[in-house]
This record gives structure tokens, sequence and C-alpha cells, in this order.
């Protein structure tokens, strides 16, 4: 028997593939049918202390290769993901959900972990360090001063399993002091990639930028990123703590691109663009297609293959 189940911050999900924070996650209706599909649990978009309105419209566009957006963190406010998710997982207690934040300094991320410790949710928080969208704001991620300093801050008191969305890095000194600085906490996992931010997509015929915000720059997700998303989950890999884990997201549209972020170390996948392109469907699809592969490859768990990925002597 073929399993695609995994674990995350000592909880159990029967399949490793989810959602990536941001899409079909924005209110109760794309939560319910996330929760119905074959994703074994699903996280939110990143809520803040207040609702927000994001970028003006246009702000997202498909491409052939995957696609560029600048939502500008478009959300109903914290509050109302805890009482969604609350809810539903009195009616599910045997699942596992996640929740994303993001505040606009740390003592921001520190009333949101309050909000989260008082309304008794029992799942895993994702904090996003990564939104590269909101004009005027540069990505947390980058700033590794800050990153440090919102962990050491966080960790005081929030006690409950917490994960990072992470931007990607590009330079194998940056995995180094991001690693560093990350080995420091108590991490649950690492969420690595969110989009390459400030990519620009054109229309050459209209001779036009294709979303309205930052004057067409915009974060880029789908088949562009998956090389780096690949190498950002093995880069965290091999230079975390083996008690932080890894959740790769980046260029996932077939059962193929899963197997590869497992064999780079991912012990759970999230799926953006293609989840956008093809909805909550997407995910009987991959996970029939992860099977095959792994049946083929005589393969029954994903412990048989996570991060054994080969080098060339
Ligand atoms: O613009 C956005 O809402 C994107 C957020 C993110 O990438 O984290």
């Amino acid at each position: 028997m073929v399993s695609t189940a995994t674990n995350i911050a000592q909880k159990k999900f029967d399949n490793c593939i989810m959602n990536a924070s941001g899409v079909w996650c924005s209110d109760e209706n794309e939560l319910t049918e996330l929760d119905r599909s074959e994703a074994s649990s699903f996280v939110t978009k990143s809520g803040t202390l207040q609702p927000r309105k994001g970028n003006p419209q246009p702000r997202y566009f498909p491409t052939s290769l995957g696609s560029i957006n600048s939502m500008g963190l478009p959300n109903q406010g914290l509050d109302y993901y805890l009482e969604v998710v609350n809810r539903l997982q009195q009616r599910k207690p045997h699942k596992n959900y996640f929740v994303s934040c993001t505040g606009f300094n740390v003592q921001e991320d520190i009333s949101l972990l309050k909000k989260v410790a008082v309304s008794g949710f029992t799942g895993v928080v994702e904090l996003n360090l990564s939104c590269p969208n909101v004009p005027g704001k540069p990505q947390t991620g980058y700033d590794f001063e800050t990153v440090d300093n919102i962990l050491k801050t966080v960790f005081k008191s929030y006690k409950g399993p917490l994960g990072v969305k992470l931007p990607p890095y590009f330079d194998i000194v940056h995995f180094n002091q991001m690693a560093q600085i990350l080995n420091k906490y108590p991490l649950a996992y690492v969420n690595s990639v969110n989009s390459i931010g400030n990519g620009l997509y054109i229309d050459d015929t209209q001779e036009q930028v294709v979303i309205k915000p930052k004057n067409g720059f915009g974060g880029i997700g789908g088949d562009y990123i998956k090389p780096t998303a690949l190498a950002n989950v093995h880069a965290f890999y091999q230079r975390l703590n083996p008690d932080i884990q890894i959740i790769g997201t980046g260029g996932i549209k077939n059962g193929r691109d899963i197997f590869e972020h497992i064999l780079c170390g991912a012990s759970m996948v999230q799926v953006g663009t293609a989840l956008m392109k093809e909805g909550p469907d997407i995910f009987a699809r991959l996970t029939r297609e992860l099977k095959a592969i792994m049946r083929d490859k005589g393969y029954e768990k994903i412990a048989d293959f996570k991060g054994k990925l080969q080098y060339i002597e």
C-alpha cells in the first residue's frame, strides 16, 4: 500500500499535499472547498490585524508558464480566519489546519499571535515573512537582522507550533546566514518559497504591463520558479536542525514536481499557481500521480525517498 501521509509539528496529515497561502483560501467558502478536497489540510490567506482590500485590479495574471501577482495582502483579518478554522476544526477534530498571519512590524506579529493563542486554535501557525507586494514595504525575509529580532521576540511569548514562509534566496552565503538564524529557534518548519518578488511580465502587442499595482511589478509563480524552489528546499534541508521541517512550495503542477520537492527534503508540499488554474480537484490528480510514481519506484511512504537526492561524485 502506497501512502502519501506525513507529519508536521508532530501532527499527522493523511496526505502531504495542500494549498499555498493566498490561493483558494480567502474566505469560508474557499476554505470549505479545500477542506472537502483531497488536500490533507489547508492554510488560510495571511491574516493581518485589520481586514485589507489589497491592491487595485487587475492584480493577478496567469501566463503560459505560471503567473504574476500583486495582490497586496487582501484578507478578511486574522479574527475572521481564526473563527472559520476553529469552526471547521470542531466539525473535524481529527484534522489539522494551518493559519497564516503577517504583521507590518514585530509588535503586530506579537499581537497577531496573542489573538491566535486566545482563540484556542490548536493547529499550526505560518508566519509570513515574505510578501513582496505591499508598496513601500520591503520583504522581511531579506532583512536578516529583522528576521532574527522577530523570531527572538515571538518565541518569548508564543508557545504553539509555528513555521515561517520565506522568500527565495539566491546565494549560498544567504542560505548559510539565514539557516544560522533559523537554527536558533524552535521553529516547526520553514516554507520555501514564496513567489519570486518583483518580476515583470508584459504584453508586447499592447506594449503594456499586465497587472496594475507597482506599474506591473509582481511576484512570479509557476514553472518559472521550480528550480529556485527546489534549491531553497534542499539548501535548507542540508543546513537546518532536523527538528525544523521543510514545506516545499513553488512550481508544483504534477506528481513529478511533488516527488522532486520531497526528494530535495520537503515533508509537505503546497500548490499555488496550478491550484488557481485548476481548482481544488487538482489535489486528487496530484495524489494519484505521486502515488503512481512511488509505486513505479517501489516506495511505500515518503520517508523512503525524502531528502535522498543523489549528487554526482
Ligand atoms: O500580495 C499578496 O497578497 C501576496 C502575499 C504573499 O505572497 O505572501
